[in-house]
């Protein structure tokens, strides 16, 4: 995959292609979609946002139309323009081992519009977490490669197996990338709110810069930084310890004109 230039919205945070209105389609590298699963999942109750200067906690909870209305859409062409100004990734999840199957079973005939495709296999915000069993995930890596033939990328998350043991694993089985890190599991006390939910921003750069770093020097999978990246230096610094491309999220809320800057420095 060659993303020119080298910068990937981050998934959930660019919606199913809102951000377009906001930035130029020549900055962006590629779109990834916000995760979509196999059922329609209504996310979790609010407050489901905590904003503060050094990080961003989330307990979205995956909420999406579920794959059935996706392709229904896609099929009625609401994100035609969305393809036609940039390349888009396919992100996509399940709420056990099957589901992912099913899911990339009903995108098979449409695989082809997207540059890649997702696994979101970190998500903080459902009760699953695939990261967690090793053995089990192997075989899921490897019924995904079969099934699919489409640049594949692992998202992986530091909550679970070491990051480095889940890259290798994730190229033995013949997958093309990896998306590292996620959000991890946070809690944001205020008064009388609790939120429980996945921490991302300025907080998680050197944990992600940690992980980019191990991955490289145990792989040589495709690897798309995600993690605290706000500015043309944090961008800089991912690169340094081997990303292929960075991924912005939560820097989008604070200034979405990020991504042409960072993009005219890595053009
Ligand atoms: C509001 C919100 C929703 C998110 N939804 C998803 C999602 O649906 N799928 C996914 O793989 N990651 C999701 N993420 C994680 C981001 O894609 C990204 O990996 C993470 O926020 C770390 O990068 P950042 O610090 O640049 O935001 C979400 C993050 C936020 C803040």
């Amino acid at each position: 995959m060659e993303l020119r230039p080298p910068i990937v919205i981050a998934s959930g945070v660019g919606g199913m292609g809102e951000y377009l209105k906001l930035i130029d389609p020549r900055y962006i590298g590629a779109y990834t979609l916000k995760t979509i699963t196999f059922k329609p999942r209504l996310g979790n109750p609010p407050p489901r946002l905590i904003a503060t200067e050094r990080y961003l906690i989330n307990s979205i909870g995956l909420e999406n139309v579920g794959v059935e209305k996706f392709i229904e859409e896609l099929e009625n062409g609401l994100y035609e323009e969305l393809f036609r100004k940039v390349k888009v990734i396919f992100s996509f999840a399940g709420e056990d081992f099957e589901e992912y199957l099913k899911v990339a079973e009903r995108m098979v005939p449409h695989q082809d519009r997207f540059v890649a495709f997702e696994c979101n296999f970190s998500c903080p915000n459902v009760d699953f977490n695939p990261l967690s069993d090793t053995s089990q995930l192997k075989k899921m890596l490897i019924e995904l490669r079969k099934k699919l033939d489409v640049f594949l990328i692992a998202k992986l998350g530091i909550e679970g197996a070491f990051i480095e043991q889940l890259a290798e694993l994730v190229e033995e089985c013949g997958w093309n990338g990896v998306t590292i890190i996620n959000t991890i599991r946070a809690l944001h006390i205020d008064g009388e709110t609790l939120i429980k939910g996945g921490i991302s921003g300025p907080i998680l750069k050197p944990i992600a810069l940690r992980a980019v770093y191990e991955v490289r020097n145990r792989t040589n999978l495709y690897i798309i930084a995600s993690g605290g990246i706000m500015d043309e230096t944090d961008a800089q610094h991912f690169f340094e310890v081997g990303a292929n491309a960075v991924s912005i999220g939560t820097a989008l809320y604070r200034d979405p004109t990020i991504v042409e800057r960072i993009a005219k420095r890595f053009l």
